[in-house]
């Protein structure tokens, strides 16, 4: 699979096998990832790669806890629900839709790892160009892993459980973790959108500008 099929065939994976994933493999995308662009070359990232069985259990176990507090939060009530049966519902709702998450072979977790490049006083610049240089990472990583048959999804449930997190991972207060996915065969890849998501995409056409602000190409 070329590269721009690969970009067009990625879609985020919610259901995987526990097929292993081969230690080349992983390291032939680890190694794709971080060829990506990174601001001032400051390679302000790290990449935490978890494996071993008892981590990734209580990782994916925290994931999904992570999920149920995001779905809960941003997803309206049933009418005349209580807090609590919504709480539930969105318990049930991220078992369901993580469901095949404790048998993930193998987790990513992408990291800022500040380098303090930028001069004094231009924090927010660096910790920007810094994030969006994870971001690009991911998406190689991502694009990589389809074009191998291997499912992905940009997840931040874990900054729903972020304590529990950090300290699961011993991840020191400095570093940020903007994104973390699952690696590892899908039971299938989904070759569309649900069809809510499907409808709410905005055609390209509006999203683009031409020359000015204000000038959309539809
Ligand atoms: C910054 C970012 C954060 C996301 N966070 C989550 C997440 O926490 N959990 C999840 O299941 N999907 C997450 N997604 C995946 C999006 O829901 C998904 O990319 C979008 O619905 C489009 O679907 P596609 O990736 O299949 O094209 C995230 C995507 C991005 C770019």
């Amino acid at each position: 699979m070329d590269a721009l099929e690969a970009i067009r065939m990625r879609r985020s994976v919610r259901r995987y096998t526990d097929r292993p994933v081969a230690d080349e493999d992983l390291d032939e995308l680890l190694r794709l990832a971080l060829l990506a662009p990174t601001g001032g070359m400051a390679q302000a990232w790290s990449i935490l790669v978890v494996r071993e069985p008892q981590t990734r259990a209580a990782l994916a176990e925290l994931i999904m806890r992570g999920g149920a507090e995001y779905f809960r939060i941003a997803r309206p009530a049933a009418e005349g629900a209580t807090p609590e049966e919504h709480a539930e519902w969105a318990r049930g709702y991220a078992a369901q839709a993580l469901g095949t998450y404790p048998q993930v072979p193998v987790w990513l977790v992408g990291l800022r790892v500040p380098r303090h490049s930028y001069p004094e006083g231009h924090e927010t610049f660096e910790r920007d160009a810094d994030i969006v240089s994870v971001g690009f990472m991911f998406e190689n990583l991502m694009v990589a892993a389809r074009a191998k048959g291997l499912g992905t999804v940009p997840t931040v449930f874990q900054w729903f459980v972020e304590a529990e997190f950090r300290a699961l991972l011993g991840i020191p207060d400095e570093l940020e973790a903007p994104l973390v996915t699952p690696l590892g065969y899908p039971e299938e890849f989904p070759s569309g959108l649900p069809p809510a998501l499907a409808a709410a995409r905005r055609p390209w056409r509006t999203l683009v500008h031409d020359d000015r602000w204000g000038r959309p190409r539809a």
